[in-house]
C-alpha cells in the first residue's frame, strides 16, 4: 500500500527479541534492562500479524533482532512467514555467532538472505567493540554461509579510533568472495547518538583513493534497501553504502518496522506508531487489526530529522532492530 506521501510500503522489519549474545558499544551495552518473557510476542502472534500485512501490501519480511538466532527456533518462524500467501521473501539480519549452527534449518525454513554484522577482522577489537569474544563463531557463521551459497550482505559501522584503520581490507572481502560489503553511517539512535559518525561520502572517497576504478552499479541490483553500491571490475561483490545521515534516502523509503512487543513503528527515526499487542491481547478481530495498520502505515513520517541534534534520539537499536 502507500502512505501519505505516496511511497509504497512492502518491506516489513520484525524484530522478534530484543535479546543478544553481544553488547556492541551502540547498541546494546552491558546493562541495558530486558523485557519481560510475556511482553514479547509469540510466533503465533507475529505470524497472524503478518498475514494482516500481507494483506496491505507487504511482499518482504526481515527477520531482526536483538539478535534473532538467540529466540529459540526461529526458523519455524520463517518457514510460517514462508507460507503466508503474498510473502515473497524472507531474509535476516544477524550478528553471526549461532549462524554455522542453525544454518541448515534456516535453509530448508525457507531463508533467502542474510546479513551478518561484521564491524572488525582483529579479534582484539571485536571484543572492544562487543564486550565478547565470539570473533572466532562469526567468522564460522560467514563460512558457513559462504558455503551454501545463500546470498550475503555484510555491514560494518565505521567507527572513529575504533576499526577506522582496517576498513579498506574489510572492503576488499568482496574482491574474491560474492558479498556486497555495506558501510553503514553510525545514525543518532540509543547508544549510537554519542558517538561520531564517519561519513559515506567521505569513505567513498578514501576508497576511491585505494582503487581509483570504483564504480557505482545500476540502482537495485541487490534488493531495494538504502544501501547504494559500487564495486571494482574483476571483483566478484560490491561495496555499498548506507548513509543515513549524509545521504538521507527517506523519500523512497519503503518499509515499516514490528518490534518484539508487537509495536508497530512506520519510521526507525520516530517514536510514533501503533500499539498492535494491546489491540491484539484485548480481543480485537482482523478488521480491527486490519484498520490500524493501515492507518499507521499511512501515517508515517515523511523523514528523520537526524541532521537537527535538538531533536531527542530515539532509545535503543536492539530494540527496534536496525
Ligand atoms: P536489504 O537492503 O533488504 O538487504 O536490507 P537493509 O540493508 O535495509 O538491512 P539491514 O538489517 O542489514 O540494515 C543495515 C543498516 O541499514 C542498519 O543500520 C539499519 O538500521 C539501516 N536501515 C535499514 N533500513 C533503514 C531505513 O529505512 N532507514 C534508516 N535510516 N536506516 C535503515
Ligand atoms: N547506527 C547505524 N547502524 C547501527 N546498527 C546498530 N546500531 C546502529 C546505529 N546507531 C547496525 C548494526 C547491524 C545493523 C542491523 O544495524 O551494526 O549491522
Ligand atoms: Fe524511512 Fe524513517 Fe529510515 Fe527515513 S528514517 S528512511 S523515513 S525509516
Amino acid at each position: 500500500m502507500f502512505d501519505s506521501t505516496r511511497r509504497e510500503i512492502h518491506y516489513l522489519r520484525l524484530s522478534v527479541t530484543d535479546l543478544c549474545n553481544l553488547r556492541c558499544r551502540y547498541c546494546m551495552p552491558d546493562g541495558v534492562e530486558k523485557l519481560e518473557r510475556e511482553a514479547v510476542l509469540t510466533y503465533e502472534e507475529f505470524l497472524r500479524l503478518a498475514v494482516l500485512f500481507a494483506q496491505c501490501g507487504i511482499d518482504t519480511v526481515r527477520v531482526t533482532g536483538g539478535e534473532p538466532l538467540v529466540r529459540k527456533n526461529v526458523a519455524q518462524l520463517v518457514a510460517g512467514l514462508k507460507a503466508i500467501p503474498g510473502i515473497r521473501k524472507v531474509t535476516m539480519t544477524t550478528n553471526g555467532i549461532l549462524l554455522a549452527q542453525q544454518l541448515p534449518a534456516l535453509l530448508a525454513a525457507g531463508l533467502d538472505s542474510v546479513n551478518i554484522s561484521l564491524d572488525t577482522l582483529r579479534p582484539e577489537v571485536f571484543r572492544q567493540i562487543t564486550a565478547r569474544d565470539e570473533f572466532a563463531a562469526v567468522q564460522a557463521g560467514l563460512q558457513a554461509a559462504l558455503e551454501s551459497g545463500i546470498p550475503i550482505k555484510l555491514n560494518c559501522v565505521p567507527q572513529a579510533g575504533v576499526n577506522e584503520g582496517e576498513l579498506e581490507d574489510i572492503a576488499a572481502l568482496a574482491e574474491n568472495r560474492p558479498l556486497q560489503v555495506r558501510f553503514i553511517e553510525m545514525m543518532p539512535i540509543g547508544y549510537g547518538a554519542a558517538m561520531p559518525c564517519i561519513s559515506g561520502p567521505e569513505l567513498r572517497q578514501r576508497f576511491a583513493r585505494r582503487w581509483p576504478e570504483l564504480q557505482p552499479l545500476a540502482e537495485a541490483d541487490f534488493g531495494d534497501g538504502p544501501a547504494v553500491y559500487y564495486t571494482v571490475p574483476g571483483w566478484q561483490g560490491s561495496i555499498g553504502f548506507i548513509a543515513a545521515v549524509h545521504g538521507k534516502f527517506c523519500a523512497s523509503c519503503n518499509r515499516v518496522r514490528l518490534t518484539s512487543q508487537g509495536f508497530l513503528r512506520p519510521c526507525l527515526a520516530s517514536e510514533a506508531g501503533c500499539d498492535l499487542r494491546a489491540l491484539l491481547r484485548s480481543g480485537a478481530d482482523d478488521t480491527q487489526l486490519l484498520a490500524a495498520i493501515r492507518e499507521t502505515i499511512w501515517a508515517k513520517p515523511r523523514e528523520h530529522h537526524f541532521e537537527d541534534s535538538s531533536m531527542p534520539a530515539t532509545r535503543g537499536m536492539y530494540r527496534i532492530g536496525g
